[in-house]
């Protein structure tokens, strides 16, 4: 019989300092490589990347985009054993672009030339690469692969569940509200027990541009613009109606081109099947509109509900549960699961209890609770088209910018990063939300009281966020020059119980003060020990995150590195490092030189 292999020893590296350097820093004895940055060719006719913004609309479609965030990685034998750790697919979101390094010129104003519109839209969305070990040992993506696909902000996608058909969603492309086109702004990520990927879209209000008078509230609560989208894409000198479908006024409409309800086609969690290239991503309307940061699972259990839980990456938002009507079968469970069920928003009450709010149509507590503040909804499509309207009705409490989640592998305890919130005012501290002017952020934690469908929890401060000295009252916690930090943002656990913490700090919190650019700690979440394991590059953030099932080999995005570049003056060459090179967005894939386990 073969011994198993004793319990690594983990937290045992000595943890690095916070630096300034345009390269990714590990600890002694690991190793980061970068590995398939924005524009590496990736299916059809494999289009090289050409440096100083070269690239087509068309090319670009044929490339991993810019801006990695949310990752997983899939071994390919995901749905048997889910063992391999050689071969799988790495499936990636990319969040939005900066046309500064994009195009050979910079940005552009309005109208924008078509195809760099064009560039744009391919930029985003999601990559799925096919990567396999070569004779090395190092991971390569798997030319001519149909597995390798680019989803993007152009991909033809199914609306699924409630608001599926919905009037609110009927636009020119589709006249019966069950289609759109494209994911916008995908930021964190989630993964199914089922072997799909889950992606989030976050900031995809301002992508859109409605100029009326008066927008509807299914726009205005979420942030469309009322002058020009984010990118102007609705402005593209082409006229096509792929572009034009980002202004939303009711003034830019005739019967030919309406697209008053694109906005409502967005700000859902989508699910991709990685193994299906020809399939159709599905936006599962069940699990609420918002500023989706990300979506985390509990452990599923046979015949029981699936659980999964999601942050609104926005001030004073909320924090949410969905759980299926169906129960969990491991032997059939799918997206129909995410296609029915009840979702729930959290209230962190100040003796340390908690309760699950169902923003449930059919319950006469939540209309009852919408009649008393003057707030009228006809369906639960219509709640969920309008799920921070429902949030606000039902009470729940307002959060610091909720970002990623994560669920311990056996104790099912949920934590989930408050980024900042530099707008709390000393008036509206809360025990869940201590600090006014949250400048650093800090992370929040929280035991489902029995069944993981609960409707009540109990919850603590897991970590308060700051500068060498910061503490965490009533924990022992204070951070030390190996493991101060700022606005935490990506988190996950390792299945042997470490807690992966990402950086988020805007370019002035690391351009000056204690923190040096954004970086990745690790925690072991029962003694608080914590220690800094990566230091990224100039201006970029640390995000994404996930490993082979052996342990062996991590998987971290860098996004943005030396995103206040211009044509003429870059901040950052990464990952090239050659001082004349455009800074790119890429993956890292970190190993430990003994062949070792990441952590340990
Ligand atoms: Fe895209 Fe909330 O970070
Ligand atoms: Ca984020
Ligand atoms: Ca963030
Ligand atoms: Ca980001």
């Amino acid at each position: 019989a073969v011994k198993p292999e004793p319990a690594p020893v983990l937290l045992n590296f000595a943890a690095i300092p916070t630096n300034r350097l345009d390269k990714v820093t590990v600890p002694q004895g690991y190793t980061a490589r970068a590995f398939l940055p924005m524009g590496t060719p990736l299916t059809g006719a494999y289009p090289a990347y050409k440096e100083g913004g070269l690239n087509t609309g068309a090319e670009m479609e044929q490339q991993v985009g810019a801006h990695h965030d949310g990752m997983h990685f899939f071994p390919l034998d995901a749905r048997t054993d889910g063992k391999n750790s050689a071969e799988g697919v790495l499936v990636f979101n990319h969040e939005y672009v900066e046309p500064a390094t994009l195009h050979q010129n910079g940005p552009t104003g309005a109208p924008r030339p078509a195809d760099e519109v064009r560039k744009e839209v391919a930029a985003h969305g999601v990559t799925v690469a096919h990567i396999k070990k070569d004779a090395s040992g190092q991971f390569q993506l798997v030319q001519g692969s149909p597995l390798n696909r680019r989803v993007t902000g152009a991909t033809p996608m199914e609306i699924s569940g409630p608001a599926r058909g919905d009037a609110k969603m009927v636009t020119k492309y589709s006249p019966d509200g069950t289609r759109t086109r494209g994911t916008l702004n995908n930021c964190g990520n989630g993964y199914t027990p089922w072997g799909t990927y889950l992606t989030a879209e976050e900031n995809w209000a301002g992508y859109f541009m409605n100029a009326d008078a008066a927008q509807p509230r299914e726009h205005k609560r979420y942030g469309v613009a009322t002058k020009n989208g984010r990118y102007s894409w609705e402005t593209a000198d082409s006229g096509a109606d792929q572009y034009q479908r980002f202004n939303a006024s009711t003034i830019a409409t005739d019967s030919n081109r309406d697209y008053r309800n694109e906005p409502n086609t967005f700000g859902w969690i989508v699910e991709i099947d990685p193994f299906n290239p020809d399939s159709v991503p599905q936006k599962r309307t069940a699990m609420g509109r918002f500023g989706h940061e990300g979506v985390v699972f509990q452990p599923p259990v046979e015949g029981q509900p699936v659980v999964f839980y999601s942050g609104d990456d926005s001030t004073f938002e909320y924090i949410y549960k969905y759980v299926s009507k169906a129960p969990y079968y491991k032997a059939t469970a799918g997206g129909h699961l995410l296609n029915e069920g009840t979702l729930y928003v959290a209230k962190f009450n100040a003796d340390g209890s908690g309760e699950w709010l169902a923003l449930d149509f059919n319950s006469e507590k939540f209309r009852a609770a919408a009649l008393a503040k003057n707030v009228e909804f006809v369906s639960q499509a219509d709640v969920l088209i309008n799920t921070r309207l429902a949030a606000d009705v039902v009470g729940a409490t307002k959060m610091d910018r909720p970002e990623w989640g994560a669920v311990h592998p056996t104790t099912g305890e949920v934590y989930f990063t408050l980024t900042n919130n530099t707008a709390r005012t000393a008036a509206q501290v809360d025990k869940a939300n201590p600090r006014a002017n949250n400048a650093t952020g800090h992370i929040i934690r929280w035991r489902e009281r029995q069944q993981p469908q609960a409707l009540s929890f109990d919850w603590d401060i897991f970590l308060l966020a700051g500068d060498v000295g910061t503490e965490t009252p009533g924990t022992g916690l204070k951070l030390t020059a190996d493991n101060h930090l700022a606005s935490p943002d990506g988190l996950a656990f390792d299945k042997n119980g470490l807690l992966w913490i990402q950086t988020d700090m805007s370019g002035t919190q690391q351009g000056s003060g204690p923190f040096g650019n954004n970086q990745m700690v690790v925690a072991d979440s029962k003694t608080r020990q914590i220690k800094r394991f990566l230091v990224g590059p100039i201006d970029c953030e640390v995000t994404g995150i996930s490993f082979t099932p052996d342990m062996k080999t991590m998987f971290v995005n860098i996004q943005h590195p030396g995103d206040r570049s211009t044509v003429t003056k870059l901040t950052s060459t990464w990952p090239a490092n050659d001082a004349t090179s455009r800074p790119r967005s890429g993956t890292v894939i970190v190993t430990k030189d003994d062949g070792g386990i990441i952590g340990s």
